[in-house]
């Protein structure tokens, strides 16, 4: 598919009014997204688990304008509080997607949004609220476009979200996402997440993602530009080529139920992610002393247990402890007597993978 496919045929008449919910959830890279083209085209293909708890939830409420103006008119509203440094995010996305959704102008809209985390724990929403706003705007769409599809539905709901976020674009379905083109994966885009083709052995099935709030202040460094110090890098080349590798690792890996291969692999993904920062000029560092004491933590475990739990991080110092179902119980004991310590105010989120986002009556 090409961008052309996304953009509509005519519009039957528009409803005057209205209003759609969508909750859509978090997700976290296993394979990282670290580094774009223009019109958010990721440098390199990623895959991620969608998660379940961690979501967000919005409404989006429209109402015809009178007449038509040539301004995007809407407001944003975060917990039922007006929140207004949103709203250039939300103005850059519709500018982004205008063309291929017309009927902006036409709406004044009112946002309301809210996420199942604390908004200050350091955990991107971006990822879960451009999905679950991307999704509003396609239900919205659906209702005086011509017949859809689901398939295309969904497919136009995750190339909407990745202009608002390009993580986003893998917060549409579960439980396995993969976007990026890449030459063994028939289908992957660059335009879209789709679910992973292959086979994945049931031991990954019910995986676990204890989120570790280790820092929830405001990142120094937005992934935005993290991103974009990657265009001069030293090693990006090396670094987008290694992940088009360790998604043709993943494939054995995953079929196989190969935990030890994930665990090496996921993690060896995490730290280059942080020492693609580290590199970068001017160079960042995202994690604190007590991300670092973690992870020597869980390596320690690991080591004189043989209990497979292991780490990866996104772009900030939360560290998610990913394990299978049947460790869960040694898993939260070793996380709640040695880890939880670590934890800003002892805060830590029990997240899992989950199956996509949903429409809310
Ligand atoms: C480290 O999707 O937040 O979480 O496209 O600029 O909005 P923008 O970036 P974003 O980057 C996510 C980076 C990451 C890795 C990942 O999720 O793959």
């Amino acid at each position: 598919m090409t961008e052309n496919d996304f953009l509509p045929g005519s519009y039957g008449t528009l409803p005057q009014s209205g209003k759609v919910t969508w909750k859509a959830p978090s997700n976290i890279a296993l394979v990282k997204y670290w580094g774009k083209r223009a019109n958010q085209i990721p440098a390199n293909p990623s895959i991620s688990f969608t998660l379940d708890a961690s979501a967000t939830t919005t409404s989006v409420t429209y109402q015809k304008k009178e007449k038509e103006t040539s301004d995007f008119s809407f407001d944003i509203l975060l917990d039922g509080e007006p929140k207004a440094d949103f709203k250039p995010k939300i103005k850059t996305f519709f500018e982004r997607i205008e063309k291929y959704v017309p009927f902006l102008k036409s709406y004044d809209f009112t946002i309301e949004t809210s996420n199942s985390f604390p908004h200050s724990s350091g955990i991107a929403s971006s990822a879960s609220g451009m999905a679950a706003l991307a999704l509003c705007l396609m239900d919205i769409e659906q209702k005086v476009a011509a017949e859809m599809g689901n398939d295309f539905f969904t497919k136009k709901a995750s190339f909407l979200a990745r202009l608002g976020s390009g993580s986003a674009c893998r917060s549409i379905e579960g439980d396995l996402i993969q976007w990026g083109a890449h030459e063994s994966i028939p289908e992957s885009s660059d335009l879209f997440g789709i679910k992973y083709p292959f086979a994945v052995d049931s031991v990954f099935k019910n995986f676990h993602d204890t989120i570790l709030l280790v820092h929830k202040g405001q990142k120094q460094v937005s992934s935005t530009v993290g991103h974009d110090l990657m265009h001069d890098h030293p090693f990006a080349l090396k670094r987008f080529e290694q992940a088009h590798h360790n998604l043709d690792q993943l494939q054995g890996v995953f079929s196989n139920g190969d935990l030890e291969g994930f665990m090496a692999l996921v993690e060896s993904e995490a730290l280059t992610l942080h020492a693609m920062m580290m590199t970068s000029r001017p160079s960042f560092i995202l994690m604190k002393p007590d991300t670092l004491e973690i992870i020597n933590k869980i390596w320690a475990y690991r080591a004189e247990t043989k209990v497979p739990v292991c780490f990866t991080l996104d772009a900030g110092a939360n560290v998610h402890v990913l394990y299978p179902e049947s460790v869960k119980e040694q898993a939260i004991q070793f996380i709640q007597d040695e880890l939880v310590a670590h934890c800003e105010n002892g805060h830590y989120i029990c997240d899992r993978i989950g199956n996509g986002a949903r429409k809310l009556q």
